[in-house]
């Protein structure tokens, strides 16, 4: 889409991070962009380092490598045109509230910081982003405890946007709802992004939500972005042996039966089972690891248009414009 031949908007390049003074690194040399009007799903199991990956966006944890860019310029972490311009959803807005004011407070809170208008334009304002989002007056003039988590996620993304921003960095944010309020909180995103052009990360869990929201889609693994590529080519053709895993375990995506016959373990991967390895993170639990993958961390390739891939032996594409390989590559 247009969007993608653009110039990214909001950039991580080569980011890594290590909290405290551990020698290993919660992300590795990963690199993130983000078009306007793009929606770029993070995807991973649990502790990957997406959540890391999008605290180092918004500037909220030092990088121990690589730089931020923002409309292709280098920002450092404090800057203020970052705090401006990149703003966040998490997963639990009601953390993120002060208990003791009501939402409409809040949601003003940005522009009096920022020198914005009379108190009662502010209030106007903030009253009009949250009708925006489907808060009523009524419920504006409530604490956060006093309404529902999805209410309380409306006024997040009603107080996230109301400066404009460019990006949208969103967390898991509708984890913790229930599946129809979740619906309606993706389906107000997806029209904060077409309304603004908004720029988006969203990191889910749900890979099945990502491959309908998203326009492309990141897969991590141990730090490091292992595959990216169009939502679609991930969720329906998944060339990582990590991310076949990974949607082979979502049933509803029903992926399984036509993967099936792909996993084939290859000779050599008794030689490296069990050892840490200096090469591919994955090589301990990858049924196609070969000697080749453990001398050096693959680097992401591209494989196919908009398709890429950090692996040695990437698995075939499974679709069908795409010439069938044959199964006795072995
Ligand atoms: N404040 C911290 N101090 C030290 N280590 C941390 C801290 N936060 C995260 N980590 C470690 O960094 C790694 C990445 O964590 P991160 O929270 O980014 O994962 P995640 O992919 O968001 O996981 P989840 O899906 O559970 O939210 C993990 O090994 C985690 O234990
Ligand atoms: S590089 Fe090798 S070990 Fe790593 S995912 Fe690819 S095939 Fe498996
Ligand atoms: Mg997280």
């Amino acid at each position: 889409m247009t969007a993608e031949r653009s110039a990214p908007v909001f950039e991580l390049r080569d980011g890594s991070v290590r909290y405290g003074t551990g020698s290993v690194e919660a992300v590795s040399q990963v690199s993130v962009q983000l078009h306007r009007g793009e929606i770029l799903g993070l995807v991973g199991e649990s502790g990957c380092g997406k959540s890391t990956t999008a605290r180092a966006m918004l500037g909220l944890v030092p990088l121990s490598g690589g730089t931020l860019l923002l409309h292709g310029e280098p920002v450092r972490r404090h800057d203020r045109r970052l705090r401006r311009s990149v703003q966040a959803i998490f997963q639990n807005p009601a953390a993120s509230f002060n208990p003791k004011r009501s939402l409409l407070d809040s949601v003003a809170e940005p522009l009096r910081v920022h020198g914005h208008g009379t108190p009662a334009e502010r209030r106007r304002r903030a009253l009009a982003e949250l009708d925006r989002v489907g808060i009523t007056e009524q419920l504006a003039h409530r604490r956060p405890r006093e309404v529902s988590g999805g209410q309380c996620q409306r006024a997040a993304i009603a107080r996230a946007t109301i400066l404009r921003p460019e990006i949208l960095v969103c967390d898991e944010p509708v984890s913790a709802l229930d599946v129809s309020i979740q619906a309606q909180i993706l389906e107000l995103l997806a029209e904060l992004r077409a309304e603004q052009g908004l720029a988006m990360l969203f990191i889910s869990h749900d890979l099945g939500v990502v491959a309908s929201l998203c326009d492309r889609t990141a897969v991590m693994y141990a730090g490091r972005v292992v595959e990216q590529g169009g939502a679609l080519d991930i969720a329906h053709d998944p060339r990582h042996p990590y991310s076949v895993m990974l949607q082979d375990s979502v049933p509803s995506l029903d992926l399984a039966a036509a993967r099936a016959p792909r996993v084939q373990p290859t000779p050599g991967a008794e030689d490296v089972d069990g050892r840490q390895l200096a090469g591919c993170r994955f090589a301990t639990l990858c049924p196609s690891v070969t000697t080749a993958c453990t001398t050096s961390s693959p680097p992401l390739r591209q494989i196919a248009p908009r398709h890429e891939v950090a692996c040695v032996h990437p698995f075939p594409s499974t679709t069908p414009r795409v010439a069938a390989q044959p199964s006795n590559t072995v």
